[in-house]
C-alpha cells in the first residue's frame, strides 16, 4: 500500500464538479453511440433507441447548465504549473465542450419537434417547444445535430489526448484534479 504522504497532493475540482463531470462523461459516452446506430437498427427496436438517446441526451442539457452555473459561482482551482500555451489550449477545448454539449441536446430536441414529434421526456412530461412541425427546418437541424455530434467526437479525442499528454508524458497531477 502507498503511504498517504506519497500520493500526489493537488487542488482538486469540488466534489459536485467532479460528480457532474463524470456523470456527463458517462452519459455522452452512452448517448453518442446510441444516436449513431439508430439509423441501422430494425424498425421494431428503433423506438427504444430513440427513447434512450433522447431521454438521456436531454438530461445532458440540464447537467451542463447546472455545471456552468456551478463553475461561475465556484471556479476551478488554479491549474498545475505549465506553459501558458497548454493552459490556453485546454481552456479553449473545455469551453468548446461546454458550448457543444449545450447546443447538441437543444438541436436534437428542436429537430424532433420540427419533424412533428413533440418530445415527452422519458414518456413522463411533454416539454414545451418554441418550434412546431416544419420539415425543412427539421432537415437543417438534423444536419447541425450531425455536425455538432462529430465535433464532440473530435473535442473528446483532443480532451483525452490532453489528459494522456499530462499524465503520461509530462507526468503532472492534472488527472488527479478530476478524480
Ligand atoms: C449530448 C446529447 C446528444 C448527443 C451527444 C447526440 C448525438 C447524436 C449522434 C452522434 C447522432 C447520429 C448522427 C448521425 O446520423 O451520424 C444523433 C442522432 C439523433 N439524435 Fe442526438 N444527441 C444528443 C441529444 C439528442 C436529443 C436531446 C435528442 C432529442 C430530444 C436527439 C435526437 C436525435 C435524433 C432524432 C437523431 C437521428 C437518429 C436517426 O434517425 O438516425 N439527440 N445524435
Ligand atoms: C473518459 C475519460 C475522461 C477523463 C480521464 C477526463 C479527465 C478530465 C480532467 C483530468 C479534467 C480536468 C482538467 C484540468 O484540470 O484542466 C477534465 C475536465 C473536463 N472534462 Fe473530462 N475527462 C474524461 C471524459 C470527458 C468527457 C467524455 C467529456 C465530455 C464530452 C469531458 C468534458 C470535460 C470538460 C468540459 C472539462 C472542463 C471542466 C471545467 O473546467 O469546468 N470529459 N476532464
Amino acid at each position: 500500500m502507498v503511504a498517504p504522504s506519497l500520493l500526489p497532493t493537488v487542488d482538486r475540482y469540488r466534489p459536485t464538479a467532479r460528480l457532474l463531470h463524470w456523470a456527463v462523461a458517462a452519459l455522452v459516452l452512452g448517448v453518442w453511440p446510441v444516436g449513431f446506430v439508430i439509423k441501422f437498427v430494425k424498425d421494431d427496436f428503433k423506438n427504444g433507441f430513440y427513447f434512450l438517446h433522447e431521454g438521456f441526451g436531454f438530461l445532458v442539457l440540464w447537467l451542463m447548465l447546472a455545471r456552468l452555473l456551478f463553475r461561475l459561482v465556484w471556479p476551478p482551482p488554479p491549474e498545475v504549473p505549465m506553459p501558458a500555451i497548454f493552459a490556453r489550449t485546454a481552456a479553449v477545448v473545455h469551453a468548446l465542450l461546454y458550448v457543444a454539449l449545450i447546443a447538441q441536446p437543444l438541436l436534437g430536441f428542436l429537430m424532433t419537434n420540427a419533424f412533428g414529434f413533440p418530445f415527452h421526456w422519458f414518456g413522463l412530461v411533454e416539454v414545451w417547444s418554441p418550434v412546431g412541425k416544419d420539415e425543412a427546418l427539421g432537415a437543417v437541424l438534423k444536419q447541425a445535430h450531425i455536425v455538432v455530434g462529430y465535433s464532440i467526437l473530435v473535442l473528446f479525442a483532443l480532451h483525452l489526448g490532453g489528459v494522456l499528454f499530462h499524465h503520461v508524458l509530462r507526468r503532472d497531477a492534472t488527472l488527479y484534479r478530476m478524480l
